[in-house]
């Protein structure tokens, strides 16, 4: 029987592109937009199903390229770069990976105030040029027992708050409605609950209707000590009041995984002491990439056999 053609847009682990190839005719996604002409001329009409990442997702355009489509599998938990619509009018499934990348997202969330508030990279910096000998480095901030607060209390939002706990202090969130049975206080609004915290997490997902939600106004209330983590969407931050606020000192610090215009990270930010980066790695260890690409391979599998979908978003 011929494999079914796949469109693959994004990078995977060796151990699930060797699944994935004796599944399918895989078609890897050129870099070159003749060549993607050339892909599309010959294979465009055949192609059943693409696999993509969480950010980067699949356009409307090159989707209506594809007649066949039958099946956008995200490697990722986010699908904010596909338009749910547009796959329910075109009549193609969507599935992702949630669960099995939370622990780690949260891991990195944690490790991000850290860095921030310790400043671990700087201190580590100082260690590897040699520069111990001659002195110390400036004090840091202590990181435990302050007034935490979480914009999006889904899975990571919440595995966020697990760890928290073991940092003493409060936890505070934000979500559409209170969450039953947590003990955590609730705000409705992100601006209160910016005013009532120390560090700030934003674990939201990324839509039309939370774009540029942490704006000016909410930097203005996490204040000069306040400190920012974004492990979410670059999208979700009005990048310019950020990058603003942090030059300004109207807030004290940011740890930041993700931004507006990935892999361009804002010049302002690369000097700037009080921020420590990374370059989008939230999932991005060996086995949350190899649980996510199983999970991935499982809603194709299921697809392709005619099963229910292990984890169908559209
Ligand atoms: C990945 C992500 O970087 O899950 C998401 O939504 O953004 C990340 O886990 C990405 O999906 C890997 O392709």
């Amino acid at each position: 029987m011929m494999k079914p053609k796949l469109l693959q847009l994004t990078a995977l682990r060796p151990t699930t592109q060797e699944r994935l190839e004796d599944r399918f005719q895989v078609l890897s996604w050129p870099a070159d937009e003749a060549a993607q002409e050339v892909l599309l001329a010959e294979h465009g009409a055949d192609i059943k199903a693409v696999v993509t990442g969480g950010h980067g997702g699949i356009s409307s355009a090159l989707a209506d390229r594809l007649p066949s489509l039958g099946i956008v599998a995200v490697n990722g938990v986010g699908y904010d770069r596909i338009d749910l619509g547009h796959a329910r009018a075109r009549g193609f499934r969507v599935t992702n990976t949630p669960d099995v990348l939370t622990d780690d997202v949260a891991d990195l969330a944690i490790a991000l105030m850290l860095n921030c508030m310790r400043c671990l990279p700087a201190a580590e910096q100082h260690v590897r040029a040699g520069r111990w000998p001659g002195g110390e480095v400036p004090l840091a901030r202590r990181a435990s027992g302050l007034r935490y607060g979480i914009v999006g209390f889904g899975r990571i939002g919440q595995g966020i708050a697990r760890r928290l706990t073991g940092f003493g202090g409060s936890i505070a969130y934000m979500a559409r409605s209170p969450r039953p049975g947590v003990g955590h206080a609730y705000h409705a609004d992100i601006v209160s609950l910016a005013h009532a915290c120390d560090v700030l997490f934003v674990a939201l997902a990324a839509s039309t209707e939370t774009a540029g939600i942490i704006d000016a106004a909410v930097l203005e209330a996490l204040g000069p000590d306040g400190v920012l983590v974004n492990i979410a969407r670059g999208s979700v931050i009005d990048e310019e009041a950020l990058v603003s606020a942090l030059v300004g000192k109207r807030i004290a610090g940011a740890g930041l995984d993700v931004f507006a215009r990935e892999p361009h990270v804002p010049e302002a930010l690369l000097d700037l002491p009080n921020v420590a980066l990374a370059p989008h790695v939230g999932s991005a260890t060996v086995e949350t990439r190899e649980a996510m690409g199983q999970l991935m391979l499982a809603n194709l599998d299921a697809f392709f056999s005619g099963k229910e979908l292990p984890t169908p978003v559209v």
